[in-house]
């Protein structure tokens, strides 16, 4: 069995990778407590007592307003001990699969999907730091695979969540409260489910950075529209679906991803469902309608 450790094993990717993948693999979930990723002599000790052949990190603070109002604390955690992880994983030739963001992408002007291959210049402090890690990362751990997720949803259950997309439209229909989404924002929306189902073959890619998610071509208010008509078709969808048209002033926000990297690098093994589509299968498996 591979060892794998998991970094942030309590978080909302995290415990969903526990829960599915604890019976095919030995992985080692060390609460922040017990692996303090922001300290040498906390690294240091966890990795002389294991010696994973894995580290998928994910561990970070991944709430973008907040990295705003607090860049320093973005930094150390969310470059600077990537890195730390990235150099101690290397020690131990340990592979090491590091989660970035799409939101790499939100100084770029182009339209359409967009690919690895394009120059990036993040406008925000989150996107910055994962910017700065991915290069880091990449020079400290030449084999290292960082995957660029997109936003991700999943219902509320007894697992962790924090807002998402669907949690945030179902909450507006249950309330009768309107939610406004941006009409000049695009971005891929991903069911979590598919993330934690193709994680282990990540571990076999060749090196570099993957966009890792579900393709959008629609803004995020018509995504909105359209997952609101699946869940409510008698329900008229601008009761509480508003277009906001304001956010994003200086340009529109485009941050989706091309996926077909990871596909055809993967050999077909990892192919996500497109954004609509996944939220179609996420209603289906979820029986949920009002
Ligand atoms: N959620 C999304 O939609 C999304 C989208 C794109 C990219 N990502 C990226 O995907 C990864 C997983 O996201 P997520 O939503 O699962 O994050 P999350 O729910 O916010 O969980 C973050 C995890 O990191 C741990 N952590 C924070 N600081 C730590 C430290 N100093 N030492 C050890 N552990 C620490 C937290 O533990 P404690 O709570 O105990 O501190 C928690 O387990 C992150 O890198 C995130 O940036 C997420």
């Amino acid at each position: 069995m591979q060892t794998i450790l998991v970094t942030g094993a309590s978080g909302f990717v995290g415990s969903r990778f526990l829960k599915r993948w604890a019976a095919e693999y030995n992985i080692l979930a060390p609460s922040h407590a017990e692996l303090d990723i922001t300290d040498d002599a906390s690294v240091e000790r966890y990795f002389q007592m294991h010696s994973p052949s894995v580290v998928l990190h994910l561990a970070a603070i991944s709430n973008t307003g907040y990295c705003e109002q607090n860049p320093d604390e973005s930094y150390e955690v969310n470059t600077v001990a990537a890195l730390r992880m990235a150099r101690a994983a290397a020690a131990c030739y340990a592979k090491f699969v590091f989660f970035s963001s799409d939101q790499v992408y939100n100084g770029n002007l182009e339209y359409g999907l967009l690919n690895e291959e394009v120059a990036v210049a993040p406008e925000t402090v989150y996107a910055k730091h994962k910017l700065l890690a991915e290069q880091l990362v990449a020079q400290v751990h030449p084999d290292a695979v960082i995957l660029r997720a997109t936003w991700m949803y999943d219902n509320a259950s007894e697992m962790p969540v924090h807002p998402n997309f669907v949690l945030n439209i179902n909450k507006a229909i249950e309330e009768r409260l309107p939610v406004t989404f941006s009409v000049r924002e695009f971005r891929g929306i991903t069911w979590v489910r598919e993330v934690v189902e193709f994680l282990p073959a990540t571990f076999n890619l060749m090196p570099g950075v993957y966009n890792f998610g579900a393709e959008n071509r629609l803004n995020t208010y018509e995504t909105a529209c359209c997952y609101f008509e699946m869940l409510a078709p008698q329900v008229k969808c601008d009761a509480v679906i508003i277009a906001d048209a304001d956010r994003y002033p200086e340009h529109e926000r485009n941050i989706s991803i091309s996926n077909r990297k990871i596909s055809d690098a993967s050999n077909g093994a990892i192919f996500f469902n497109d954004t609509l589509d996944g939220l179609r299968i996420f209603i289906e498996n979820n029986r949920r309608s009002y």
